[in-house]
């Protein structure tokens, strides 16, 4: 857990309302291991919960006003729970999407007070935006004696997502995000929302490779990725991509136009990998779940065509080096970070050896980032 955020938050909430925090709740980013794009398609995906963090630390109000600082913008949001409006706050309109979410679904809600802070980096592909709905989320359902429910808060967040930020992103992050497990990836049945904890197997680390490249318009993409998967689902007459088999796919796949056919069969094959790589790790098979892992890259490159130049420099220096069971693009894509399976003893190692490589063949400065798989949103 970090330390030094939790002290951040509860300090500065001191130094602002000259009293300690009554309550202090965090919620974490994630990286997909594999499973990508799967989600939206009523499909499985392994995320983890990572070691980096939304935390918050508030107190009560008894009227229904909210009020936030936060650390990060050096900057006061406020906003009233009985009249919602979109005012293009950025990181605010997290909170108040959840708020919104919330009363939509029939929540009394009470005001609260606090400050915030995060270490997710943002835009990364890391989830920092559901890491914040589920941290306000958390902060809501305590400040007005809610029930805490993950996977209900994780549909809420996924609603403020959706309706209110107007990002048609499927349930993944914020599931994970609401029910991480420490040492553990979860695996996901996004349609049932059912949940499998998979050990992740003693000495090997997972290490995010940030390329320090972000894209614009990854909105409109996936926004049309996923509408091409509602073309397939329809040509197979299923309600989700998630209802065909590889056979069932290659017994039609013929009379399917090009490009439908070739993310159809990502999404398809995807779903097979991901259940696959979950007996893998609970087996302890890394290098078969690395292989899972590159053969997840190569269908997001071709098929889906989600990847980018820099992207795939990164997976493939990271497949090279040694210690490394696999390595692929992890979350939307077109920028932001890949993911990589590596030996516990190689991990130090690797990470100076693809800082190195990378920077001199992009002449860009990456983020690399050991991390550990880390517990849900929770009240600490
Ligand atoms: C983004 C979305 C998720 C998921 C991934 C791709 O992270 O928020 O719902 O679709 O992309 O796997």
């Amino acid at each position: 857990m970090n330390i030094t955020l939790r002290h951040r938050v509860e300090q500065e909430f001191s130094h602002r309302f000259e009293q300690l925090p009554e309550y202090i709740v965090r919620a974490p980013g994630r990286v997909n291991l594999i499973g990508e794009h799967t989600d939206y398609n009523d499909g499985f995906v392994l995320p983890m919960a990572i070691d980096r963090a939304v935390w918050i630390a508030l107190r009560k109000r008894s009227d229904r006003i909210v009020r936030v600082y936060s650390l990060d913008y050096a900057q006061w949001m406020q906003f009233d729970l009985r009249q919602l409006t979109l005012d293009n706050s950025e990181w605010g309109e997290y909170i108040k999407g959840m708020a919104y979410a919330l009363q939509e679904a029939g929540y009394e809600l009470q005001g609260w007070e606090g400050v915030l802070a995060g270490d997710v980096p943002i835009g990364a592909g890391l989830s920092s935006s559901a890491a914040l709905e589920l941290a306000s989320g958390r902060a809501f359902s305590v400040a007005s004696d809610l029930p805490w429910d993950p996977a209900e808060m994780a549909r809420l967040g996924q609603q403020a997502e959706n309706k209110w930020m107007g990002v048609q992103s499927g349930i993944m992050d914020q599931m994970i995000s609401a029910r991480g497990k420490a040492g553990h990836a979860l695996l996901i049945d996004c349609r049932s929302l059912e949940v499998r904890q998979t050990p992740l197997p003693d000495g090997v680390a997972v290490v995010i490779l940030d390329t320090a490249t972000r894209r614009d318009l990854v909105d409109s993409a996936y926004n049309e990725r996923r509408r091409q998967c509602e073309a397939a689902a329809r040509y197979f007459g299923v309600k989700a991509l998630r209802d065909v088999t590889f056979d069932e796919f290659t017994q039609r796949e013929a009379g399917m136009e090009e490009v439908t056919r070739r993310r159809a069969r990502h999404v398809i094959s995807e779903n097979e990998r991901t259940l696959e790589a979950a007996q893998a790790l609970v087996d302890g098979e890394v290098t078969r779940f690395g292989e899972l892992m590159n053969l997840s890259h190569l269908s997001l490159r071709d098929d889906f065509e989600v990847s980018s130049h820099e992207l795939n420099v990164m997976v493939e220096l990271a497949q090279s080096l040694e210690g490394c069971f696999g390595a692929r693009m992890t979350g939307a894509g077109f920028g932001g970070c890949a993911v990589a399976l590596v030996a516990g003893s190689a991990a130090e190692g690797f990470a100076r050896h693809i800082h190195q490589q990378y920077q001199s063949a992009t002449g860009l400065e990456p983020a690399i980032y050991i991390c550990s798989p880390a517990d849900g949103a929770s009240l600490v």
